[in-house]
Formats: structure tokens, C-alpha cells, sequence
């Protein structure tokens, strides 16, 4: 089984249904010996989490938004995820960079040319022994995850869970159109990556999902054995 860093990141629009399914794999891996990190996005860091705060509650336009989601996603990068790839870690992320170019890129509009540039910024990776200030201005590569599970339902199915679920956030009690574009921002950036991504159809029992995504990791040499049975 491979024991070398492991990034595995969760999208979808709210209400998909990742939720259960992280804290499930979570579990799953850590039985199986792998040391993990779960975490999220907005946060995963004091900062971060500060960040988050303000994105899912305070009213900004869409430049500001970019920015914050950019800020929280570098310091977490840096202290938490990096780190704990360089340890060989799984690391199972609530929303990464893909969750940007689908709310604040097709959601809301804002130029995707300036949030490729906050990216590059943001997760380029240095030459070896290249100083840490040079990243960001000649990066050779682009730290993305090793897989992106997408999980995808409809958004009206998705409304009507998160309206039984909990109060909305800023994000949450935007219009069902917004969802719609998020839904497509999404399928575009699987479709344009498909080696990356897994897509999930969300619109099935707990218990079908659950099935598709074991047998993704077991597949890909991620998990030694295949499992029955559902999330708890
Ligand atoms: P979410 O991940 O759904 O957490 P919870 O289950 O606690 O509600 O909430 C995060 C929200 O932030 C979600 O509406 C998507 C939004 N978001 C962005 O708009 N841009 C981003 O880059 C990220 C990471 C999240």
C-alpha cells in the first residue's frame, strides 16, 4: 500500500452530502494505519478559521472574497497541509481550490484569469533549494490534490436538505440559479481534469455512494482492503 503523502480533496455544493462520507473515509484510513490529517477549507488553521468567519458571514464583493478564501488557503497550505504531506500523511480536505473557480469564478462571476493568478501565487511550489519569496513569482508547479471527489446532486435536491438542515450562511441562502452555475463550475473543472477527479453521483442512498468511493481508494492502491457495509 502506499505510504507516501496522500491529498484527497471533497467538493460539491452545499448540501451534496460530503460531510458523512469524509468523517467515514477518515475512519477508514486510520484502521487501515495511516496516520491522517482531516481538515477544511475556508480554515484548518487559527487564522484560516478567522478567515472563515468573515467569508461565510460578513457582506464584501467578490475581489475581497477572493482574497480571503486565497489568504486562508495559503497559510493552511504552509503550516498544515505541506507539512503533513512531507510526513507522508493522508490528508482528506473539505473543499480546496476547485471550490474558488466554482463560488467565486462561475457562482459569482469574478474574472477566472485573476484567481489562476492568485493560484499560481498561492500554490506554486519552489525549485528545490529556490527561496521560499521566489515561489510565488516563478513557480514550476502547482500544488493541487491527488484526487477531487465531486459529488454531485441536483440543486434543488440540495436546497431542500440544507432547508431541514441549519441556518444559511452568506453562501448557503443565495438563490437556487447561483447553485446551478456552482453545479456547472464544477462539471466543467471535472470534465477538464478528468484524471484528477472522481465524480459521485450524490442522488443515491448513502450506503451506494459510500460503495463508489472505497472502491475508488482500494482501486487506486489506497486502501488494502475493500470494504462492505456503509458509513456510519
Ligand atoms: P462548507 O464546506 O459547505 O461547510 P459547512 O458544511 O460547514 O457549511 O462551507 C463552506 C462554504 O464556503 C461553502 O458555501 C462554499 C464556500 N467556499 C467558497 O465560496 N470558496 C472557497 O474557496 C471555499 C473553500 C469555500
Amino acid at each position: 500500500m502506499q505510504k507516501t503523502g496522500l491529498f484527497i480533496s471533497f467538493e460539491g455544493i452545499d448540501g451534496a452530502g460530503k460531510s458523512t462520507h469524509i468523517d467515514a473515509l477518515a475512519a477508514l484510513f486510520k484502521q487501515q494505519g495511516r496516520t491522517l490529517v482531516q481538515t477544511r477549507e475556508p480554515g484548518g488553521t487559527p487564522l484560516a478559521e478567522s478567515l472563515r468567519e468573515l467569508v461565510l458571514h460578513q457582506p464584501m464583493d467578490a475581489l475581497t472574497e477572493a482574497l480571503l478564501v486565497f489568504a486562508a488557503r495559503r497559510d493552511h497550505l504552509h503550516t498544515v497541509i505541506e507539512p503533513a504531506l512531507a510526513r507522508g500523511d493522508v490528508v482528506l480536505c473539505d473543499r480546496f481550490t476547485d471550490a474558488t473557480f466554482a463560488y467565486q469564478g462561475a457562482g459569482r462571476g469574478f474574472n477566472a484569469d485573476i484567481l489562476e493568478q492568485l493560484e499560481r501565487w498561492v500554490q506554486g511550489r519552489p525549485e528545490s533549494g529556490a527561496p521560499e519569496a521566489a515561489v510565488a513569482m516563478h513557480p514550476t508547479a502547482l500544488r493541487q490534490p491527488d484526487l477531487t471527489v465531486l459529488f454531485e446532486v441536483p440543486p434543488a435536491v440540495a436546497a431542500e436538505r440544507l432547508a431541514k438542515a441549519r441556518e444559511a450562511d452568506r453562501f448557503e441562502a443565495l438563490p437556487i440559479a447561483f447553485f446551478e452555475r456552482v453545479a456547472k463550475g464544477y462539471a466543467d473543472r471535472a470534465a477538464a481534469e478528468p484524471g484528477r477527479f472522481v465524480r459521485v453521483d450524490g442522488n443515491q442512498t448513502k450506503n451506494q455512494v459510500w460503495q463508489q468511493l472505497t472502491k475508488t481508494m482500494f482501486n487506486r492502491g489506497w486502501l488494502a482492503i475493500m470494504v462492505a457495509g456503509s458509513p456510519r
